[in-house]
């Protein structure tokens, strides 16, 4: 048993941002903070992290800054009581547990989850991430060694099943190991994120879960675009939570008191703290074009915002983005 497990006192219904490839950096996450009300946002994860390159002298460096932790970052998540979780992916259970060592070693993340949903094409020919949903004997042992090198609580996030739903199977095995909490993506890995979440499939982990009596939290995942569609989900499907992916593109105020769209302004001042906190943590070590992603979310639905999110596309520098912006507000 570990001791402060934070997903046995989790919050009856919880909510957490999803795990982004570039975007749920150190600077995404605290501008996702500085938005959320108290006790409306309370898990939030790293991009995932290749256990290959955290084991590997040489790659390290070409991985950590997936796991950089800006202390400002830190000051929010500890006013907030938010928990952050560093996610990793690969195939080989000694990598998992040496990585896992390293962790929590190293690093003052509050639990490792492991990423067993990712459909991409050159992750699932590595036989890492939803590849491992068709090893389950492998992926149980993942587990294990994570648990065993990190002794820090473990979840992991997966989906449904490779080409067709096998929820019932697929969970029942992952609700058997020591895992503390399981992340349900509501689709298939062939449906990559093409088709409507199917909601029912979370219903039946919940069920899996309570007719195993497994002491393991539930998070369902897909398509939750609102803070009261997530509540409904919650309700309907009996899960312990819900995870937010793409939501948060449409809204950054996701998890704000009131989530409606804010006005020119906001939208304008909250980009401006993106780019501002992106440059002082990255400098030049993270591309500038990885920005640019960021520029929709919150430049839509007023005047001169077509203009404007060219004229952002267009820059080359935070310089020249915020040139565009102050040009904008005269
Ligand atoms: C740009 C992008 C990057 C993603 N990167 C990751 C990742 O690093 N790890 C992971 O587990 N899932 C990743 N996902 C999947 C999301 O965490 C989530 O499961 C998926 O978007 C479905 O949720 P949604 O319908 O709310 O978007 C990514 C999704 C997007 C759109």
């Amino acid at each position: 048993m570990l001791q402060n497990n934070f997903w046995k006192k989790l919050n009856p219904a919880a909510f957490a941002l999803a795990p982004m490839e570039d975007v749920t950096d150190t600077v995404f996450r605290e501008v996702v903070m500085s938005t959320a009300a108290f006790d409306k946002l309370h898990l939030l994860f790293t991009e995932f992290t290749s256990v290959d390159g955290i084991c590997h002298p040489l790659g390290r460096n070409a991985v950590l800054h997936r796991f950089k932790v800006n202390q400002s970052e830190t000051t929010l998540l500890q006013k907030n009581q938010i928990k952050l979780i560093a996610q990793i992916w690969g195939n080989d259970p000694e990598k998992f547990f040496k990585a896992a060592e390293f962790i929590a070693r190293e690093c003052s993340f509050d639990g490792i989850d492991i990423n067993m949903g990712c459909p991409v094409g050159k992750v699932i020919k590595q036989n890492t991430c939803s590849a491992l949903i068709d090893q389950p004997n492998l992926a149980l042992e993942i587990i294990d060694a994570t648990i065993k090198g990190s002794g820090l609580p473990v979840s992991v996030k997966t989906r449904t099943g490779t080409h067709s739903h096998q929820t019932e199977r697929w969970i029942g095995q992952l609700l058997g190991s020591d895992v503390s909490a399981v992340t349900l993506h509501a689709r298939t890995q062939k449906m990559l994120s093409n088709y409507p979440a199917d909601w029912d499939q979370v219903s039946i982990a919940v069920k899996v879960k309570q007719r195993m009596n497994a002491d393991i939290k539930i998070l369902g995942n897909g398509d939750v675009n609102s803070y009261n569609t997530g509540l409904k989900l919650i309700e309907n499907s009996g899960a312990d939570g819900v995870m937010i992916g793409r939501g948060i593109f449409t809204n950054p105020w996701f998890f704000s008191e009131d989530d409606s769209q804010r006005d020119v302004n906001e939208k304008i001042s909250l980009l401006e703290k993106h780019i501002r906190l992106f440059q002082e943590t990255w400098n030049s070590s993270r591309n500038f074009s990885i920005l640019k992603r960021f520029f929709k979310i919150y430049i839509h639905g007023f005047e001169g915002a077509a203009a404007l999110r060219a004229s952002l596309m267009d820059s080359r520098s935070h310089e020249e983005a915020l040139d565009a912006i102050s040009r904008f507000s005269k």
